[in-house]
């Protein structure tokens, strides 16, 4: 997620943009870059205020486009931040996005003499929008065609050396609204850039593009088709914009579910084969499919993910799998060999403790993958391949979109080994059925935001918590217990449903509410009877199970349901559920649930 801005009026553009890169930096901050016409373009590594010190001082055009990047594909660098040009350099492109199919339009357009200078995605737009007009087009047919071609999500501004008073916008997954100003327009992926300049905008529609110049502005579909649109007035802050609209970054991130779980497998699934295609783990395949042992390795919920990846490579992939606390394994004397693979997961990819343990793992000649949030972090830096999940930047410390979206990736990671081992391409494509209806029913669980913040606030005065779960639900018990920890600071201990009975239910009685996630599967009658135990010493039981359940409600004080869907997949429904409890009860105690106190969102020192 990168944010994009544009300006066209009177006023000199550079001050604009640059204060509208700012509003944005929380969609991502990790290089930026502008155009303005009749000036050179400028482009910087890190964050905005290292592009406004390159800015010459007296920029005097008044028309321009600029972008600060959350890098997916190619890591942060000045040639890979935006505005990209075309070979003969005169139109410039800013994109928030990711372009599927631009591996294969980059060798095409290689082939025609195209020469490129970045390792994104989005270069390719440029090359091919001066081509068509290199070949006698004008600028919108160039536009419009050129979206034709590209697969996947885009939000784009497009700026031509030869035309300097206009802007063109287009998009398709990815937000662009036009702020409509006195005698100016501003372009920008989202309200919060514009609001301070004007209160009306107009919001354009997938698959539409947009042209604005001083005096003009007009909205077209790629088959050059008007369409006519009437502007809306916006009553928000910028502050609240920055958070769509939600009162916390992490109510944003939880809601942002349905979209985070689509983007982490764009390009990546292919349902006629029952097949995930990980570009990330092409130079390892042949080690993937022979190495007799995973480590995973992480912290915190990284490290809770990985108790989940470890049930899906060794159902699916057939590899026995440990999962190691980072901080822990680090100092542990461990027998590794050639044999081994470690599989480092990091939101941030900057975690001291997991980066450790990768550079020892590589000093013993281990291989190692990552599944990384960060592109171009230190952790996606030091593995040999890897996977990123695009979860977007995630501002709020405690991970919410960035765990269910390891989880995703974890999965796809043991399909993509266990189709080349022993997965039939049946099973393949049941599981890819599963993930493609995930952002669907994600919807559902969000939907009952409401009934989960009641009972949140109904127990948000306990003092403890257990949380208790079997199989796929067991490292779920552990990161809802962390959540809860993290936002509201009640005790709260995660615990295997089975294992209550050694110790744990020692402490349940009335005081002392648990939260059961049973689901319809395999291990649902034993966790059932773990729930019966609980309620026989009068403990108060929030159960969470599958839609439609008959007996739960028989024996739970509170039933929350999330839909139907196979065992495997269940892990990042009931996650969702967890989260947003946690949530309500940190917020009916008035807690700071996007900076909780002595955390920070990436723990960089031992
Ligand atoms: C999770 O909500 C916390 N922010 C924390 O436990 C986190 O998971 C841990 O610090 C690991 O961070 P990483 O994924 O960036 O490596």
């Amino acid at each position: 997620m990168c944010g994009i801005i544009g300006y066209v009026g009177k006023k000199p553009a550079s001050e604009i943009l640059i204060d509208g890169l700012k509003t944005l930096e929380y969609r991502g901050y990790d290089s930026s870059g502008l155009y303005i016409s009749g000036e050179k373009r400028i482009r910087s590594v890190g964050g905005v205020n290292n592009l406004y010190k390159k800015l010459p001082k007296g920029m005097k055009g008044t028309c321009g486009i600029a972008h600060t990047r959350w890098a997916t594909h190619g890591k942060p660098s000045e040639k890979n931040s935006h505005p990209h040009t075309g070979t003969s350099g005169y139109i410039f492109v800013v994109h928030n996005g990711i372009i599927e199919n631009y591996i294969d339009l980059k060798n095409n357009l290689k082939k025609q003499g195209s020469k490129f200078s970045s390792e994104t995605d989005s270069e390719v737009i440029a090359h091919l929008i001066e081509k068509q007009i290199d070949e006698g087009s004008t600028f919108e047919e160039s536009v419009v065609n050129t979206l034709k071609v590209i697969k996947g999500a885009y939000g784009i501004a497009v700026m031509n050396k030869r035309e300097p008073e206009k802007i063109i916008a287009a998009q398709k997954g990815s937000p662009i609204v036009l702020g409509i100003g006195d005698n100016e327009y501003f372009i920008a992926s989202d309200v919060s850039a514009i609001v301070k300049h004007t209160k009306t905008v107009l919001y354009i529609n997938d698959g539409e593009c947009l042209v604005i110049t001083p005096t003009s502005h007009n909205i077209f579909t790629i088959d050059l088709k008007t369409c006519k649109r009437k502007p809306e007035k916006i009553s928000w802050n910028t502050e609240r914009v920055k958070k769509g609209g939600y009162k916390h970054f992490m109510l944003k991130e939880i809601m942002e579910a349905p979209e985070v779980l689509k983007n982490s497998v764009r390009g990546r699934l292919l349902p006629e084969t029952g097949n995930a295609k990980l570009g990330g783990l092409e130079t390892i395949t042949d080690k993937l499919t022979t190495i007799k042992r995973i480590i995973i390795v992480g912290c915190g919920s990284a490290y809770y993910a990985g108790l989940v990846g470890k049930l899906y490579f060794e159902e699916i992939a057939g590899i026995p799998t440990e999962v190691e606390i980072a901080s822990e394994y680090r100092y542990r004397t461990i027998p590794l060999n050639k044999e081994t693979m470690i599989l480092a997961i990091s939101q941030s990819g900057e975690t001291a403790d997991t980066l450790s343990c990768i550079n020892e793992a590589k000093a013993k000649g281990c291989s190692t993958i990552g599944v990384v949030n960060v592109v171009g972090s230190s952790i996606a830096r030091a593995v040999d391949a890897g996977v990123y999940n695009h979860a977007g930047p995630e501002i709020g410390v405690a991970s919410t979109k960035a765990f269910i979206s390891q989880l995703e990736v974890l999965l796809l990671i043991a399909l993509y080994i266990g189709r080349k081992k022993n997965v039939s391409s049946s099973e393949g494509k049941n599981i890819i059925n599963e993930i493609n209806k995930l952002p669907k029913k994600i919807e559902l669980v969000l939907a009952q935001a409401k009934k989960i913040e009641l009972i949140a606030k109904k127990y948000s005065d306990s003092k403890d918590f257990l949380y208790i779960g079997r199989k796929y639900s067991y490292p779920i018990a552990f990161e809802g217990a962390l959540k809860l920890k993290e936002v509201s600071y009640i005790h709260a201990e995660g615990y295997g449903a089975g294992e209550m009975k050694h110790g744990p239910i020692a402490m349940i009685d009335k005081q002392f509410p648990s939260i059961a996630i049973i689901p319809n599967d395999t291990v649902y009658e034993k966790t059932f009877s773990n729930i019966e135990e609980i309620r026989a010493r009068d403990g108060k039981v929030i159960a969470i199970t599958t839609k439609g359940d008959k007996k739960i409600p028989t024996i739970a004080n509170e039933v929350i349901e999330v839909p139907k869907t196979i065992e495997l997949i269940y892990p990042i429904l009931t996650t969702v559920v967890l989260q947003l409890f946690a949530y309500y009860v940190g917020v009916h105690r008035g807690l700071n649930v996007d900076r909780p106190r002595n955390l920070a969102k990436s723990v960089t020192v031992e």
